[in-house]
């Protein structure tokens, strides 16, 4: 087996991934070497889907906004739950970030003095969403893919899938990977690792995310025994496209978009009278889906799919072509709707995901016993839980986590990699042929299950009994189900037994991931006895600050997932009734 070996190794390529690989390259200068390792070539990773923009206050003394503001609608914005030294960090650091982007080429749009222009987005009490155009995160991962083809302390490794991720002594000792293009199983070795995989969107089927969201580095601390964090917050944009659920930014509402139901009325009135369209998106979902179950949805001919309207056509062909063109075109191209024209009909799908890896607010990862650290071992961006964005993120806000804690994770691994030898990697090779063993037996496996069956399964049952909505017996009967998934999964079929690209392989590993981030999500909404943010309960309908103002935190155990909980760090922010 191929070992390789590294001073960093950046387990991700979307934003947060490549920033960390770029400050850890410019620290480390001529002295050290990085791997960044992605599934995909590195500018397919989903942060190029990212389209309305990152959140930063950029001109504090000239439109009275404040980083005490930017820090107050965020943490009201998570229904309490964000833990507010973090988000302290956040709104700090943010518009340093978008400068740094600047740097690099993105280009921003702006006004006619030439100013960086801000947008307005949901739950935020000032335009203070920079964007370039509604392609911004594409913009973010060309500037950062062109800034790292020019380094030439990092080695890009395309189309390699992780399948382990091996802690030793509450050290990360090594991962392996299947190279996608010629099936060979490498291990590689780190003085230090930065996880930046993303989210588990894709544990559900109708969602906003790309096909790779599969939370593949969460699933492999999961396995490793780390400790993962608010699992049961899932967030549901709403305006994703019917049918195919590409999404519609909520710069569209920013813009001056209009949510609309069959009668033509502005229902927002009835669920946010303040700031209507631009309420965060848990209650935005939870009023489109209100309305629809009320009968006051449209159903779409052919699709059969309930929806409402998102109405642009008052913005102007000018105003669409300019902020918001990809949205045009995609409506175009897929419905043969031109939204300067027509109603767009749109409805909640997945679109990120809250919880994920527990980290402390360096974006160091805990080890297993919650208390200590994984000294060599980080993560960044959706797939760490460094806990800003609580029980409901705040539009654009995921991209400045990007940047900060892609920054902070690449400075701090380079420093450690800096001033430690290698050496804590003995028993890694062992545990690396063994999960070429592991890999062979599945791949050589005559007969089982169709892993294919088995995710259309788990994404039905998590769109069921797992959306907006949610109560005790509905997540129960996922709970059931999912078990008997995991079960299925054990014994799966790959019918490929090619070696080139055996995408069939790919899949099933990442079927499996996607079951256990399942299990663990739904088991905490379960044992979670309230409503907070995108946790919505039929059974428990109020937010309980006395019993349930806290951190989950998820373990796995012999028996299955074991649970805790952690208390919420509050600086200057009491939790107060949330009205909009
Ligand atoms: O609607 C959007 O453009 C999404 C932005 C975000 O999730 O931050």
């Amino acid at each position: 087996m191929e070992v390789l070996d590294y001073d960093i190794l950046v387990l991700g390529s979307g934003i947060a991934g490549l920033t960390s690989a770029i400050h850890a390259s410019k620290l480390l200068g001529g002295s050290g070497k990085i791997a960044i390792i992605s599934k995909l070539h590195l500018m397919r990773s989903h942060s190029i889907a990212a389209e309305g923009g990152i959140s930063g206050v950029l001109y504090p003394s000239e439109n009275g906004d404040t980083f005490d503001l930017h820090a107050y609608d965020t943490i009201k914005g998570s229904d309490y739950l964000a833990d507010q030294d973090a988000v302290e960090s956040l709104v700090a650091s943010a518009p340093k970030e978008i400068r740094f982007f600047e740097h690099l080429g993105v280009p921003w749009s702006r006004e006619p003095d030439g100013k960086i222009t801000s947008r307005a987005f949901g739950g935020m009490s000032m335009k203070r969403t920079a964007f370039a155009a509604d392609k911004t995160g594409f913009f973010m991962m060309r500037a950062l893919y062109d800034t790292v083809l020019g380094l030439s302390n990092v080695e890009r490794f395309h189309e390699h899938f992780a399948t382990s991720l091996f802690v030793k002594n509450n050290k990360f000792i090594g991962l392996t990977c299947v190279d996608l293009a010629t099936g060979a199983v490498k291990l590689f070795k780190g003085k230090t690792c930065i996880i930046a995989t993303g989210g588990y969107s894709r544990t559900y089927g109708f969602t906003t995310t790309s096909h790779s969201a599969t939370g593949d580095g969460t699933a492999l601390a999961w396995e490793a025994g780390l400790p993962l964090k608010d699992m049961e917050f899932v967030q549901f944009h709403p305006t994703a496209l019917v049918p195919n659920g590409i999404l519609i930014t909520e710069a569209a509402r920013g813009e001056g978009g209009l949510l609309k139901n069959a009668d033509d009325e502005r229902f927002m009135q009835r669920y946010a009278p303040s700031v209507m369209e631009l309420a965060p998106r848990d209650i935005v979902s939870r009023a489109i889906m209100t309305e629809i179950s009320e009968g006051r949805g449209i159903t779409q001919e052919g699709s059969g799919i309930e929806h409402v309207y998102l109405d642009l056509t008052q913005l102007g062909e000018e105003k669409l072509d300019e902020k918001l063109p990809m949205i045009k075109e995609m409506t175009i191209k897929s419905l043969g709707l031109d939204p300067s024209k027509e109603k767009i009909p749109v409805r909640p799908a997945t679109h990120f995901t809250m919880g994920g890896i527990h980290t402390d607010i360096e974006g160091r990862v805990f080890s297993h016993d919650r208390k200590n650290r994984i000294e060599n071992l980080w993560a960044a961006g959706e797939c760490g839980c460094v806990s800003i964005h609580g029980a409901n993120r705040l539009g654009s806000n995921s991209l400045s986590e990007c940047a900060v804690w892609g920054r902070a994770t690449g400075m701090a691994a380079a420093k450690y990699a800096r001033v430690h030898e290698h050496g804590y990697s003995i028993g890694a090779k062992a545990m690396a042929a063994l999960e070429e063993k592991r890999l062979e037996r599945l791949t050589d496996r005559g007969k089982g299950n169709d892993p294919y069956a088995i995710r259309e399964r788990l994404q039905s049952l998590m769109e069921e009994h797992m959306f907006v909505f949610r109560s005790k017996a509905g997540m129960e009967k996922a709970r059931v189900g999912i078990a008997r998934l995991k079960l299925q999964a054990k014994d799966v079929r790959i019918v490929d037994k090619g070696k080139v690209f055996n995408t069939n392989l790919r899949d099933a590993l990442e079927i499996k991931n996607l079951l256990d981030l399942a299990a663990v999500s739904v088991k905490c909404a379960i044992e979670r006895h309230e409503s907070r943010g995108a946790h919505s309960r039929t059974d428990y309908k109020s937010r309980d600050d006395k019993r349930w103002l806290k951190h989950t935190i998820a373990r796995k155990s012999r028996t299955g997932i074991d649970i805790s909980y952690l208390p919420v760090v509050i600086t200057k922010w009491q939790p107060k009734p949330r009205e909009y």
